[in-house]
């Protein structure tokens, strides 16, 4: 776009106005395809929002930690085996709000994935330990299968960021959308917010552009609505939406027991826990958080609040944030009725991006984020469900060691395997590391007892009177 001399005075003029003087020094040395490439981003700035947040980050320190959290009042996994009449009762209400087709699938996929360092999204990273599937596509499998199950269409809503949004619809068309129809397949972007110095400046990438960042998952509730996404669930009849990461290949996306009790209970938005690991296992964990619903990192607990424990001895603080949500589509509407105030969260770290000099140069900048499970204190009611971890949380986070592609892989493998095993089915013997390699497509089964029932009735029988299936 060609940004005219009036405007480029507009330009000068509003950056006087709003103190950020530094982007007056470069743009003096720009030359005119430079000054219109930048004067695009400086326009769109909310400098109000700015200012705040310079502000809050000059006050808070990288070490603020929580005052006060209370385990949330949880549905156990011991309850869930038991099959309590609620249990029960939830899994049938689910399976009618499913089949209905009244739940639609949120994926969150605008991060940066820096910590896994891989050049493209995360989500086409291959994580499938034989079929060699990415995130996307096991995904999609899972969607499939929900609409081969109950003969519907589910809309699959997902938020990339302008970092990585056109690479995401790249990779999505080149593979046909996994089998989606694309008119089910509905991407949206949330906002981008730019860096800043302790000083309050905004940083810039280089020259011509400034650093900008997405702004944390909780502006998916904003953005699915100013997008339009919720016109369009509501047009579906969807009353429901399943969030998601994208970086958790065994995520249940449609789990008719959580959808359940989280309509049931007139629930605006419920929550999966998983039993940390341990105290210093990197999750955040839901509680009461000064009396509301919520959740705390684990970087903002104090290591006294990280290790405390109950009566019983074990982690006072175990409802380890698996980041699976069900929200309900009215409280979307209701929340951002008006501007959504979720509270700030502030990331100190060196930045790479031109400093001062003109350099290319590491600045101790901040980013700033929402946070989706902010919203939790926001519902009037909520249900938080306790899951098998082995069953449904295998991270893919960072590029070796714990939680990352390999670790994710073997967990699959040790899963499917137990589903195998718990069918009758004889395992190969296993690859070097003590992993059996089988992996079970979503579109084939969910679970073991889905799996089971897939299988023919009557095995087969060697001649050497071996069964097999
Ligand atoms: C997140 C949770 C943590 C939880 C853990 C479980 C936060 C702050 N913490 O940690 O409580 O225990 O997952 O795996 O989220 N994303 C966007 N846009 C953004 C930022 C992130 O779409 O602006 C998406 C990412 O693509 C990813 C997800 O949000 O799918 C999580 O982001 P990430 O930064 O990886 O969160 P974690 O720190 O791992």
């Amino acid at each position: 776009m060609n940004t005219t001399i009036l405007e480029k005075e507009d330009i000068q003029e509003l950056l006087i106005k709003h103190s950020q003087p530094h982007l007056l020094e470069v743009w003096a040395s720009l030359s005119e395809d430079s000054k219109d490439l930048l004067s695009d981003q400086i326009a769109a700035l909310d400098f109000k929002l700015i200012s705040e947040l310079g502000e809050l980050g000059k006050m808070m320190g990288s070490d603020d930690t929580a005052s006060s959290i209370l385990p949330p009042d949880t549905v156990t996994l011991d309850e869930v085996e038991r099959k309590s009449d609620r249990v029960l009762s939830a899994i049938s209400r689910g399976t009618i709000e499913l089949a209905a087709g009244r739940v639609g699938m949120l994926l969150v996929a605008g991060g940066q994935a820096t910590r896994l360092g891989c050049d493209g999204p995360k989500g086409d990273f291959p994580v499938g330990p034989v079929s060699g599937w990415s995130l996307f596509e096991i995904h999609a499998r899972r969607i499939l299968a929900l609409n081969k199950r109950y003969g519907i269409r589910t809309p699959w809503y997902v938020m990339t960021s302008q970092a990585n949004d056109q690479q995401t619809k790249n990779i999505f068309e080149a593979n046909d959308n996994f089998g989606l129809p694309s008119e089910d397949v509905v991407f949206f972007t949330q906002k981008m917010l730019p860096a800043l110095d302790l000083a309050g400046n905004v940083l810039l990438k280089d020259k011509s552009s400034l650093f900008l960042a997405p702004n944390g998952h909780g502006g998916s509730l904003e953005a699915f609505v100013s997008s339009g996404c919720l016109d369009d669930a509501k047009s579906r009849g969807v009353t429901t939406l399943s969030y998601f990461q994208v970086d958790n290949p065994l995520v249940r996306p449609a789990d008719p027991l959580f959808i359940g009790l989280h309509c049931e209970a007139g629930a605006q938005m419920s929550s999966k826990v998983v039993q940390k690991s341990s105290a210093d296992e990197k999750v955040g964990v839901l509680g009461l958080v000064n009396g509301k619903m919520g959740c705390i990192e684990y970087s903002d607990m104090s290591t006294e609040l990280l290790n405390a424990v109950n009566d019983q001895g074990s982690l006072k603080f175990s409802a380890g944030n698996i980041a699976v949500h069900a929200i309900s589509i009215d409280f979307i509407r209701e929340i951002t009725d008006g501007e959504l105030r979720l509270p700030w969260h502030v990331a100190k770290k060196q930045i790479s991006c031109l400093s001062p000099n003109g350099d290319q140069a590491l600045v101790d900048g901040m980013k700033f984020e929402t946070f989706v499970f902010d919203a939790l204190g926001l519902a009037n009611e909520s249900i938080t469900l306790e899951v098998d971890r082995a069953a449904e949380f295998a991270p893919v986070k960072n590029r070796e060691g714990n939680d990352s592609p390999d670790t994710a892989r073997a967990q699959l493998c040790a899963l499917h395997g137990r589903w195998a095993i718990e069918a009758g089915l004889t395992l190969p013997a296993p690859e070097e590391g003590g992993v059996v390699a089988i992996e079970i497509d979503p579109l084939l089964a969910e679970d073991a007892e889905s799996f089971r029932a897939c299988l023919p009735r009557t095995p087969l029988e060697t001649d050497d009177g071996q069964l097999y299936y």
